[in-house]
């Protein structure tokens, strides 16, 4: 092995793979049949240049490379891309394991919220942490999800909760390479207990939205009962879609207030969660735009009803997946894992997990055009699965399925360091 040199072109040449995976075509988001189609190449490599994708195919069609090139042995792996995480809320201080145990002894999440813990334990431990106890919280985090295959990730502000946290929250994590989403609206902190949710979105928009459009992609709001309603986030979001930021939004987690008829009229990106999306809702959805970002992980982890994953892919719908990872109700950043739940839980293919870990999480990021796939041209982001057969993925549940992660084309992170 020999890396680039200083005047040469970065390269990275895996060999001897035994499959390299990816979803077909070129477009984004994919969606009914075109989810699970996916081309493999059996003993094949993959070579990287600079940070892309410039060239994926069999062995036997390898010439020879001029010049240095950096060589990982591939034998008995199989290559996938790099997975994006499309909803996360990974910049938090703090954990809440006491509320885990006694979730275990029978505590309701929503009860928990409403004494006061919840959510908004996670914003005193955040508030108080400062940018540099927040910045090595989410180091260690994002290094969670980098063992874990994640190679892109979104996270959300929402646990400042007042103008200065929010803001640190959002330059944290653009500092750390994620996609910023201002989730202002997660829940109404305790300073605006008694003047009510139409001040604190009042103070947000008028306080906040200025400076957190210039650093976040998106916004996010959760719209559910005991946090925000429909004509609150209708406010919200029409306020950060005016200041140039995308349009996200957690709803039909506990119950169907709304969030898919609002996120359809606002073209927003997505509406994530649908545990609770009933055949109205998946009608819509499917006739939309929007993609469903659908959350396993949180559905078990608070024991809740699975999202109507089938039924949505099967309308027609585009739907993502993602971790949800947060210190309340996914402490989960495997990607992996939530391609298990998947297969086992959702009754997707493993085919149609991969796609919507990869494409269509990268279309929710909107980059689909760098992200997501493993061909020519595209980020050299892939993952090298422990197997000969990439659909251990799935199936290997809760298994050490990661072998290597290589991001922008170098090695990232390998069980073998
Ligand atoms: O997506 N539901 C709202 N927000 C997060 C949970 C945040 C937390 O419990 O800290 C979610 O599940
Ligand atoms: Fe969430």
């Amino acid at each position: 092995m020999s890396p680039g040199d200083a005047t040469g072109p970065q390269r990275l040449l895996i060999r001897d793979l035994a499959q390299v995976v990816t979803p077909a075509g070129l477009s984004a988001p994919l969606r009914g049949a075109a989810l699970g189609r996916i081309d493999v190449v059996v003993d094949a490599y993959v070579l990287c240049e600079d940070g892309r994708v410039s060239g994926v195919g069999p062995m036997r069609r390898l010439g020879s490379i001029d010049g240095e090139v950096e060589e990982v042995d591939g034998r008995g792996l199989s290559a996938v891309p790099g997975l994006v995480d499309c909803h996360t809320h990974a910049c938090f201080a703090g954990d809440r394991v006491d509320e885990f145990a006694l979730r275990a002894a029978g505590a309701g999440y929503e009860e928990l919220h409403a004494r006061g813990g919840g959510i908004l334990s996670t914003v005193r431990a955040t508030r108080e942490a400062g940018e540099v106890g927040l910045a090595a919280a989410l180091e260690r985090h994002v290094g969670w999800m980098l063992r874990a295959g994640t190679t892109t990730f979104e996270a959300k502000s929402g646990y400042g909760l007042d103008r200065e946290t929010e803001l640190i929250q959002l330059r944290v994590i653009e500092a750390a390479g994620g996609v910023p989403t201002w989730l202002g609206a997660h829940a109404v902190p305790p300073e605006f207990a008694e003047v009510g949710v139409d001040a604190y979105v009042e103070f947000l928009l008028g306080d906040v939205l200025p400076d957190a459009a210039k650093v976040a992609e998106a916004a996010d709001v959760f719209l559910e009962r005991g946090a925000f309603a429909v004509e609150q986030a209708r406010r919200y979001l029409v306020a950060c879609r005016a200041a140039g930021l995308e349009l996200r939004l957690h709803g039909d987690q506990f119950t169907e207030a709304g969030a898919v008829p609002l996120a359809v009229e606002l073209g927003a990106r997505s509406v994530d969660h649908l545990e609770s999306t009933g055949p109205e809702g998946i009608a819509l959805l499917a006739a939309s735009d929007v993609v469903g970002v659908l959350l396993p992980a949180s559905a078990i982890f608070l024991g809740r009803p699975m999202p109507p994953a089938r039924a949505l892919v099967d309308a027609g719908a585009a739907v993502a997946l993602a971790t949800d990872f947060n210190p309340g109700s996914a402490f989960c950043e495997s990607l992996p894992l939530v391609c298990s739940l998947a297969a086992t839980q959702l009754r997707l293919a493993p085919e149609e997990a991969l796609a919507a870990c990869t494409v269509n999480a990268a279309h929710v990021l909107a980059r689909a055009e760098r992200k997501g796939r493993l061909a020519p041209g595209f980020d050299a982001d892939a993952v090298l699965v422990a197997a000969d057969d990439w659909r251990h993925l799935a199936y290997h549940l809760g298994g050490d399925v990661v072998h290597t992660v290589i991001q922008g084309g170098r090695i990232a992170w390998s069980c073998t360091a």
